[in-house]
């Protein structure tokens, strides 16, 4: 597996599948890896934790950084190379210019529109969108790899990139399964952070999912994962179904809802959703 530490070595890898990754790596990472590397295409995983895309009171700086074992993990699910830029070579006119660049990109209208991550993290798609879009341009893959477990994340790169399809013509995004620990935690970098009582606290967003896949009303289900995240302590920032496709509330029909959570341990921030079965809206 190669080191790509300079952009410009990025030439023997085009037309690849990207992984973009903020490091951390995990078992779901591992999941996008092996996706990638059964396309039978070369596997490129970038490790960069963006700046950009982490609002002034959140976790930039503790942020996981695990270098060394991201590269086994990286290896052994398959990577042909891991690509580590700089934040020069990702900005190169400085991060100040950077931060207004990702306030001022134009964003595609669910990172804006459903009120979910956006609302809580105002900053961060045009963090994220910068970021990726960066990423696309310098590592020029035919396919990328974004989990479903940042699902309003996935759905705002994939609307990106459906709308510059001319600036990315030959690029597909593809969408991979959340994977969890055995009792259902989806798998997350910040896990990290949960001691061993919120660690059994967490369990409450999976659980809450669970609820919701057997009501058959959205107001039903709504009522049932806030319930359920109470009863397990936890801070619930939403805890919502919405439509799959703009991840807004009016346009949810069956086979094509999802319910999104967010909640809070403390100051640990956690997200997961999952494809609930809602037959009517019911509010
Ligand atoms: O999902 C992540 O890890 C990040 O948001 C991404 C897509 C790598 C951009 O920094």
């Amino acid at each position: 597996m190669k080191i790509i530490e300079n952009a410009e070595n990025l030439s023997q890898i085009r037309g690849g599948a990207l992984v973009p990754t903020m490091g951390a790596l995990h078992q779901g990472h591992a999941s996008l890896i092996r996706a990638g590397a059964a396309s039978g295409r070369p596997v490129l995983v970038s490790i960069f934790v963006n700046p950009t895309q982490f609002g002034p009171n959140e976790d930039f700086a503790r942020y996981p950084r695990t270098l060394d074992a991201d590269l086994k993990i990286a290896e052994a699910a398959g990577a042909s190379a891991v690509f580590i830029p700089t934040a020069d070579s990702i900005y190169p006119s400085g991060l100040a210019n950077a931060v207004t660049n990702a306030a001022q990109f134009s964003l595609p209208a669910i990172a804006t529109a459903p009120l979910l991550e956006d609302a809580i993290r105002p900053t961060h798609f045009g963090g994220v969108c910068l970021v990726v879009s960066r990423l696309f341009d310098l590592c020029e893959p035919s396919l990328a790899f974004f989990g479903e477990k940042d699902f309003q994340q996935l759905r705002v790169i994939t609307q990106m990139v459906e709308e510059n399809s001319i600036r990315w013509k030959s690029l597909k995004i593809i969408p991979c399964a959340t994977i969890r620990e055995a009792d259902g935690l989806a798998m997350s970098s910040r896990n990290q952070y949960l001691n061993p009582s919120q660690r059994i606290s967490a369990l409450g967003i999976s659980r809450a999912l669970q609820s919701a896949a057997n009501c058959s009303s959205a107001t039903a289900a709504e009522k049932s994962m806030r319930e359920t995240l109470d009863q397990h302590g936890l801070e619930t920032q939403y805890a919502v179904i919405r439509s799959e496709k703009t991840l807004c509330a009016t346009e949810v029909g069956a086979k094509s809802a999802r319910a999104l959570i967010a909640a809070k341990l403390g100051d640990i921030r956690l997200i997961d959703n999952a494809r609930v079965g809602i037959t009517s809206m019911n509010r």
